[in-house]
């Protein structure tokens, strides 16, 4: 007999500062009405000196586990493109600080914002053959495209944890999924920047692409249509983007349909339009954004289009399950993007020059002003002091 597998829980966590937008408008110059409409997105993500992925993925998944998840999890998949060192990965340094069993895998995942999604799928494929296992999934980045340049309206951060399981309470993946891999320079990040580059225009572009590619192979192996779907959640590291890609497909729909598909997507893109980009967890905080906001049934069939400039993108599927809104704490998600404090843009860009540098000093950061149950609390000896509010 099949088993069924997918995401039985998801938890979100974004530090407690954002930047305004139209603060940033007026401050580079520009028209708000381009950010908020042009570009899609409201507020971002500041992140403080205090987080970095590691710790933004110990609070996102702390909200998730129970002490019978921590004993029965065997493997951590961390998707990043924010990792915090060359050799080691992030998952370890996760996995100590959940406390969870040694008998757990920890690996990290790289390939731009598609990290996640690999990971997920890995997580699936292993979750079939181990019934029994529990799989952690995080996608967490910050995104960095620097001060004053076209991409700086497109940053923020956080981290979306996902526990993926046999019998999920949230969405029942598909077995069939599509992608697609080409050698393209969109963006990237090379060895000692902090910084992306990117071509913003033509990773739109290729990101429009290869939706199509993936979107026409889906739907031939699985001989599914546009009609088989009640929303679409989009990679959206800026909400514009998804929209685009939704535009696209649209007419493939019946005027009804068109009507119930967009008031999806607008549902899928509230949250990461309050959030900005997390690149790895962007298409998973717009999942989340959509069982949070939309008008779904059990039942319903989601298609999720994972991009990962560089570039790797992927169409998969999932059916909504009967106790999908126990899987995730809608009013925690909710309290954590109430309780955020605006920063001005001067703070905002001394925020920005404060993240850990690539030399390799000692230094103690100011954890006081951070109330992350899990924070950084500086380097020693090269090496990243984790800590948690009950040690302090
Ligand atoms: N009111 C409303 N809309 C406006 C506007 C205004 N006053 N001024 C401009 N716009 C619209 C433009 O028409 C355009 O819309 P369109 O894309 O539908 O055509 C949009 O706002 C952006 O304007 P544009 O002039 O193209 O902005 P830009 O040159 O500053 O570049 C990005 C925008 C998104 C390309 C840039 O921010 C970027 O490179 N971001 C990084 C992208 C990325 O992350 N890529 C990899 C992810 S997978």
């Amino acid at each position: 007999m099949t088993v069924t597998v997918g995401i039985d829980q998801m938890g979100f966590y974004t530090p407690h500062l954002y930047l305004d937008m139209t603060a940033l408008a007026q401050a580079r110059g520009d028209d708000p009405a381009k950010y908020h409409v042009g570009i899609g997105q409201d507020k971002q993500a500041v992140i403080p000196p205090t987080q970095d992925v590691v710790t933004m993925a110990a609070n996102a998944a702390a909200q998730i586990l129970t002490p019978a998840d921590q004993k029965t999890i065997k493997m951590v998949l961390f998707g990043t493109e924010s990792g915090v060192d060359n050799s080691k990965a992030t998952a370890v340094y996760l996995a100590h600080l959940l406390d969870l069993p040694a008998d757990t895998r920890a690996i990290e995942i790289k390939q731009a914002c598609y990290g996640a999604t690999a990971g997920l799928q890995f997580a699936a494929d292993y979750v079939r053959s181990h019934p029994t296992a529990k799989v952690l999934v995080i996608g967490a980045d910050i995104a960095r495209y620097g001060l004053r340049t076209a991409g700086e309206v497109t940053q923020g951060g956080g981290a979306v944890a996902m526990l993926v399981t046999a019998n999920p309470r949230i969405l029942a993946l598909d077995p069939v999924s599509s992608y697609h891999t080409a050698d393209v320079m969109d963006f990237w990040r090379p060895l000692g920047r902090s910084e992306a580059l990117v071509d913003g225009k033509y990773s739109t572009n290729v990101y429009l692409d290869f939706f199509r590619t993936v979107w026409t192979d889906y739907q031939a192996q699985t001989h599914r249509t546009i009609a088989d779907f009640a929303a679409f959640a989009f990679h959206i590291p800026f909400t514009k983007m998804g929209r685009k890609a939704l535009r696209q497909i649209l007419p493939e729909a019946t005027p009804d349909q068109q009507t119930a598909l967009t008031a999806a997507f607008e549902a899928s893109q509230l949250d990461n339009r309050n959030v900005g980009n997390l690149y790895t967890g962007s298409l998973y905080l717009s999942l989340l954004s959509l069982l949070r906001h939309g008008n779904l049934q059990p039942g319903d069939r989601i298609g999720c289009y994972s991009y990962g400039s560089g570039a790797e993108g992927e169409f998969y599927s999932g059916r909504l399950q009967p106790d999908y809104r126990a899987g995730f704490n809608d009013a925690a998600v909710t309290a954590l993007l109430a309780k955020r404090r605006a920063v001005s843009v001067a703070e905002y860009e001394e925020l920005f020059q404060q993240q850990l540098d690539l030399t390799g000093t000692d230094v103690q950061l100011p954890v006081g002003t951070d109330p992350a149950p899990y924070y950084l609390a500086g380097r020693q000896h090269q090496q990243r002091q984790y800590r948690h509010r009950s040690e302090a």
